[in-house]
């Protein structure tokens, strides 16, 4: 059987490094959007592999950012997703329901967590 794909924003980051590791321990694949081809270097080293993840350039701030990768899904250019791990994004105002997490905490990549009460986004993906 196809694993699922988790569709996951600012993959690049401290949290999203966390949840593509977490979606890629829980046998999923992953669909990671970036804002420029280079930081697709930056998450496959915080990350450890490319295995798994399929990489999309999209700038979810402009207009046809989301639409595009939604398009080219369809039409069969990206892998389908089953779920959406978005970090950082404000959907408050939208029709989008989400369940969120609330951090009293700090997540870093394993490689900037090296101070006190900081947690390691290869901890932290035991969350996802
Ligand atoms: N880290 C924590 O412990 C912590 C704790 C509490 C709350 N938060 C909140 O959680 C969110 C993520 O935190 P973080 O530490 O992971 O932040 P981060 O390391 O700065 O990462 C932000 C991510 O969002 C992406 N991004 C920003 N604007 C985008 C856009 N217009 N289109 C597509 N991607 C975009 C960035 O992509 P690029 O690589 O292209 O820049 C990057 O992947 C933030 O809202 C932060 O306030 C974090």
């Amino acid at each position: 059987m196809q694993s699922e794909t988790v569709l996951v924003v600012g993959s690049t980051g401290n949290i999203g490094v966390a949840a593509v590791i977490g979606a890629l321990r829980a046998k999923r694949s992953v669909l990671a959007i970036v804002r420029k081809k280079e930081s697709a270097e930056k998450l496959f080293k915080h990350v450890g592999t490319k295995e798994g993840i399929t990489v999309v350039e999209a700038d979810l701030t402009s207009e046809t950012g989301m639409l595009r990768v939604v398009k080219d899904v369809k039409a069969g250019k990206l892998p389908a997703f089953q779920h959406v791990y978005a970090t950082g994004s404000d959907l408050r105002d939208t029709n989008i329901c989400f369940n969120e997490v609330y951090l009293n905490l700090r997540v870093e990549v394993d490689e900037s967590a090296k101070q006190n009460g900081v947690s390691k986004a290869s901890d932290f993906a035991e969350c996802y």
